[in-house]
């Protein structure tokens, strides 16, 4: 359904992606690590055409779109939506006009200055807060709520765009470790509810090994490790960080599962 073949992208004489391919059979729920300045975000950004590719194509049910101009491009992007490690919300506007905002390259300019929403529209952004456990928090400013909150309501966004496809870039790297799963959980459960396919971006193994159906890892642009979590060992992961012998895997930790044990032990005392 997607492939990308030798994509390459370079800025001046920096080459952020190198000759990346790889191909997706079925939308899964696919993790890229790697660490700072790997490229990981320039990949997902020229997917979702943010980023222009320097060449290379990538292909969506056999269709180039790294070509797409003008309003196919827009439609294209309509289709895959993303979230950001900042959540990227308007802080000052209530919480359902930031969800609405999902739909604004389909609506007038007019109509968004003025915030005229339609019932229907409204209807659906709130039953999306509900499907994330937010819908509460509907009226309140974006900038009132916690850090989890807000990534919620950034994933409510992109669903009201009803996408094909959401790309995630760091999605948890500002969140604590309770929020950081909260919200993980929410993109998991999105995809297998959904049917949707997930591509994020992440930092840190456990989570990529505790989530993803697939991982890939890149170093230095390029693609070093593209397979299961059960395959993503230590010695693997040493080498996609390019970490020597005195690697630990808690560098690259949130801690989600850290978390887990503290539960389990709050539980049995
Ligand atoms: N707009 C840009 N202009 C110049 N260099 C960039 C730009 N965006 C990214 N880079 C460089 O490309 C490389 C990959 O960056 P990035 O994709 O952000 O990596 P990651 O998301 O894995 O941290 C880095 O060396 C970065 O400095
Ligand atoms: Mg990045």
């Amino acid at each position: 359904m997607f492939s990308a073949n030798n994509v390459t992208c370079r800025f001046g004489a920096r080459t952020a992606v190198d000759k990346v391919s790889f191909t997706l059979e079925r939308p899964g729920f696919i993790g890229i690590i790697g660490r700072s300045g790997a490229g990981k975000s320039t990949l997902l950004r020229m997917i979702n055409r943010l980023t222009d590719a320097t060449s290379g194509e990538m292909l969506w049910e056999g269709r180039d779109i790294l070509g797409l101009k003008g309003a196919e491009k827009r439609a294209w992007q309509g289709q895959c939506a993303m979230i950001f490690q900042q959540f990227n919300l308007v802080p000052r506007m209530d919480v359902a006009s930031n969800v609405m905002h999902g739909l604004l390259n389909r609506r007038s300019t007019l109509a968004t200055m003025f915030n005229l929403w339609p019932e229907a529209d409204i209807t659906r952004a709130i039953d999306i807060l509900d499907r994330l456990g937010i819908a509460e928090q509907a009226p309140k400013r974006a900038e009132a709520l916690s850090g989890g909150q807000q990534q919620r309501v950034a994933i409510a966004r992109a669903l009201m765009q009803d996408p094909k496809i959401i790309l995630a870039d760091e999605p948890i790297a500002s969140l604590d470790p309770m929020n950081a799963q909260i919200v993980m959980d929410a993109l998991r459960r999105i995809h297998d509810e959904d049917g949707r396919l997930v591509i994020c971006n992440l930092h840190t193994l456990d989570t990529a090994r505790r989530y993803c159906d697939r991982v890939i890892g890149m170093r230095d642009g390029r693609i070093v490790f593209d397979g299961s979590p059960e395959q993503l060992t230590t010695g693997v992961a040493r080498d996609i960080y390019g970490a020597d012998a005195s690697f630990s895997e808690a560098a690259t930790s949130t801690s989600i599962d850290r978390l887990d044990d503290a539960y389990a032990e709050q539980m049995l005392t």
